[in-house]
Formats: structure tokens, C-alpha cells, sequence
């Protein structure tokens, strides 16, 4: 068995260096399969989805170099075109494939992502959106089979802003024989980075960063080197963690327009944040004011990746906060957790009432998810006593050496494996 122990201590003084951005470098592994030569992929994080996806590149037929944080993906040779049970169940959101391999190979299957962690993850839009570019789509048994018989010119109108349905509609369309425009597509960072991406990779598409973006499909893609962009969740994470423990923290290599909707709910929290053209950096103060009102959103909008950590810094307010989860419905299971170090939350669907304290206490508690684990370490850096955190895979999912970095920036922490 393994955990994170947590002696919650002093504040969190110093910086550090956030990793690459893990919601970026999934689509952008997925889309090193359309160039039927070799990508070169700088700023990867060492996480285990990252793992997976690596798994899933070579299943089809892809070698693999990595050195540090740079990989290699040589797709000259694509030998499959579905991905097994086995590999899809482990990351659900590998259906970021999809559109690729139907780009690359004209067919693709896989079963169908199912439930995870954050509740059902339908992926109707992504469906829809492929059965309107002309593929023929069939589901049955949790299977989903697609074939590509003549491409169509569309204008697809999401009916939300799904970022992995706007992904797999870009990779889909970037090597194509058609015209796509997405309407209602989503705006998040990551949706840029693909862009930029593909189009170094010789793709035409425009107006990522917006709602409406613009695919004119090329027959082929040519080699190129990228940077992923940095983890702004990371950024958020290490950022509550210094104002939770009354700290100083400052986050390097970082883009600040990324994650704007996090400054912006820490000053409203009475924090002093500056920022930098690639650094933000929190000086705490140690009353933390309550919010009345944070609704997750999609992006530009507060991001549900980083409501766990706010959720964590809330407990201990000056004060009664309100949250709105609106994107996925079990974000609050971590409420329960909090609940046993002694925070005061009432949890009713889509909403949490969090009641501030004056401390928290250590106490054993479990992960359910990758963003929960992470706001439980944040919240027991503050806990009086020892905190176990349990289920550190889920955190291994998106964080690389989340507790190096916390012990270096002056955190009592380690990793136990029993
Ligand atoms: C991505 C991120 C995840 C983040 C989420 C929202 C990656 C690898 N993951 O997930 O960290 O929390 O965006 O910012 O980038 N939906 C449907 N039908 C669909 C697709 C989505 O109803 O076909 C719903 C989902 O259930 C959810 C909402 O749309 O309620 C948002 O999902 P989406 O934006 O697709 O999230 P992901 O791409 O799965």
C-alpha cells in the first residue's frame, strides 16, 4: 500500500518550475500518428496517463524514444487501427484517438470510455459530430466501430464546448479531404496548443482560442518539434498550497492568461498574487476571505480541474463560500474527506456550501479522483497532525513528483510504500 504522509507544518516558501501540461500532451501524442514520419514532442510530463498513451502509441505500430521530458514518435508504420479493451479502460480519455486513427487508417474501433471517476463521460458529441464529416458509425456491446466511406464538408455545432469533442474533430479534420468549421467549439488552452501544433505539422486550421474554428484538410502532414504548454492546473495546485498554509509561493514557467480564473478567485480570497510574463506568485494572507459564489464553467470561465484545490482553501475561510459544480457531476465526493479532517461542507448536487473553520486535522483519507488527490495533499500541508492520503495512482495520473516539489518548497511530506 502507498500514501502521501503530510505533517501539516509551516507556510510554503520558494518556487518551482510547472511541468507540462497534461491535458495538452494527450491530444497532441494522439495526433503524432498522422504524420506518417517522426514528431518530436519537448515539455512532456512524467505522469502515468502519459504512460498509457505511450502504451496505446506503440500498440499501433509507433516507436517510441524518450529522453527526460522529449519523445520521439515514429508513426511511419501504423499496424493497427483499434485500441484494446485493456488500454482504453485504463485512461478513459484515450477516446482522443479516435479521430486520429480514422484520419490515419479510414477506420478505427474501440469500446465505448464508459463511467469513470467524475461520473458517466458520454461521448454523443464526439459521434455526432464524426457521423456529420461522413463517417459511418457503428455502436453495439460497448464497442464502437467507424469507418470512413466519403468525406463530407460540415459546420458542426457542438451543443457544449466539449473539449475532447473539439479535439477529435481537429484531428479528424486536420488530414482530410474537407472543409470543417465547429461552432460552439471549445476555448480552452489546450485547444490552442493542438492547433499550433498541427499546423507546424503543415495543417490549416484557424480560430482555436475561440468558439469557432476553421479545419481546411491537407493530404498529408510533414515531421516537426513542439513544446507542450505548461500545466496551468499544476500552477493552480501549488498556488493553493501556498495560500492554505499562509505561504509565499511562486509559480515559473508558466503562461498567466491560461489560468487568469484562478488569480482572480485568490485575490477575491484577500490573497496578494503578482504576475509576471511567465510566473504568478501568491504572497498569503492568513485570513482567508470567504466567496460567494464560484460556478465551474468552461473555459474562459473558473475551471472544475481547479475546484477540488479552491474547495480545499475554502474550508478554512473567514466565512461561508458557495460552489457550482456545472461540468462533471461527482467533483464533491472529495467533500467527504474534507469533512473528516473537520471541514463543514453540505454538499446538494451540483452544489457545496462550505462553512470555514479554523483549523483542520489530520486524518486518513482516499482519493477518488486525480484532482481530489491532489487538494487533499493541499489541504493536509494546513492539517494539525499527520494526514495519510490514499490512492496516490490517481494523482500520479496528472502530477509529476507533486511531493518533491511540495518538501522542496518547505513541506513536511513523503511518500510512504508499506
Ligand atoms: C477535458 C479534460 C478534463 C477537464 C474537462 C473539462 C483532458 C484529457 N481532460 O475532459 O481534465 O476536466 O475537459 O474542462 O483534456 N460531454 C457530453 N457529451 C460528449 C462529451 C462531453 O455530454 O460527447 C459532457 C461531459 O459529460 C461533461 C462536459 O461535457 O459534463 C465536459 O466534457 P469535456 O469538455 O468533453 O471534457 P473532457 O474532454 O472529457
Amino acid at each position: 500500500m502507498e500514501y502521501i504522509k503530510v505533517i501539516g507544518e509551516g507556510p510554503l516558501l520558494g518556487s518551482v518550475d510547472i511541468q507540462g501540461s497534461k491535458n495538452a500532451v494527450l491530444p497532441a501524442l494522439a495526433a503524432t500518428i498522422l504524420n506518417e514520419g517522426e514528431t518530436v514532442l519537448h515539455n512532456c510530463p512524467d505522469i502515468s496517463d502519459v504512460k498509457i498513451t505511450l502504451d496505446i502509441l506503440k500498440f499501433l505500430g509507433c516507436k517510441i524514444k524518450k529522453e527526460n521530458h522529449t519523445i520521439i514518435v515514429d508513426a511511419k508504420n501504423i499496424v493497427n487501427n483499434y485500441i484494446p479493451t485493456e488500454l482504453m479502460t485504463k485512461m478513459r480519455s484515450s477516446i482522443i484517438f479516435l479521430g486520429a486513427i480514422i484520419a490515419r487508417t479510414k477506420e478505427a474501433s474501440m469500446c465505448f470510455p464508459g463511467g469513470c471517476e467524475l461520473g458517466p463521460r458520454p461521448i454523443d458529441l464526439h459521434i455526432k459530430a464524426l457521423k456529420a464529416l461522413g463517417v459511418d458509425v457503428t455502436e453495439g456491446n460497448g464497442y464502437i466501430k467507424c469507418k470512413l466511406d466519403n468525406y463530407k464538408d460540415a459546420q458542426v455545432h457542438l451543443d457544449f464546448p466539449s473539449v475532447g469533442a473539439t479535439e477529435n474533430i481537429m484531428l479528424f479534420g486536420a488530414l482530410s479531404d474537407c472543409v470543417i468549421s465547429i461552432e460552439n467549439a471549445a476555448r480552452e488552452p489546450e485547444i490552442e496548443d493542438l492547433q499550433n501544433f498541427l499546423n507546424g505539422m503543415g495543417a490549416k486550421i484557424s480560430g482555436a482560442g475561440s468558439s469557432s474554428i476553421r479545419i481546411n484538410g491537407v493530404k498529408k502532414l510533414h515531421d516537426f518539434e513542439h513544446t507542450i504548454i505548461p500545466d496551468r492546473i499544476a500552477a493552480a495546485t501549488y498556488l493553493c498550497g501556498g495560500v492554505i498554509t499562509g505561504g509565499c509561493v511562486e509559480v515559473k514557467k508558466v503562461n498567466p492568461n491560461h489560468f487568469g480564473a484562478v488569480t482572480s478567485v485568490l485575490r477575491e480570497c484577500g490573497q496578494y498574487v503578482e504576475e509576471g510574463k511567465d510566473y504568478v506568485c501568491v504572497k498569503a494572507n492568513n485570513k482567508i476571505k470567504s466567496i460567494d459564489l464560484i460556478r465551474t464553467l468552461p473555459h474562459p470561465g473558473f475551471p472544475t480541474d481547479a475546484q477540488s484545490g479552491i474547495l480545499s482553501v475554502l474550508s478554512v475561510a473567514n466565512g461561508t463560500s458557495i460552489i457550482k459544480e456545472n461540468i462533471f457531476q461527482q467533483r464533491f465526493k472529495i467533500a467527504d474527506e474534507l469533512i473528516k479532517m473537520g471541514a463543514d461542507i453540505n454538499t446538494d448536487g451540483q452544489v457545496a456550501v462550505v462553512k470555514g473553520v479554523k483549523k483542520l486535522y489530520a486524518s486518513p483519507v482516499y482519493a477518488s479522483d486525480l484532482r481530489s488527490g491532489a487538494a487533499l495533499v493541499v489541504a493536509a500541508l494546513c492539517a494539525e497532525g499527520e494526514t495519510k492520503v490514499f490512492n496516490t495512482h490517481f494523482i500520479d495520473r496528472g502530477y509529476e513528483n507533486l511531493h518533491i516539489n511540495l518538501k522542496n518548497l518547505g513541506a513536511n511530506i513523503e511518500r510512504v510504500k508499506e
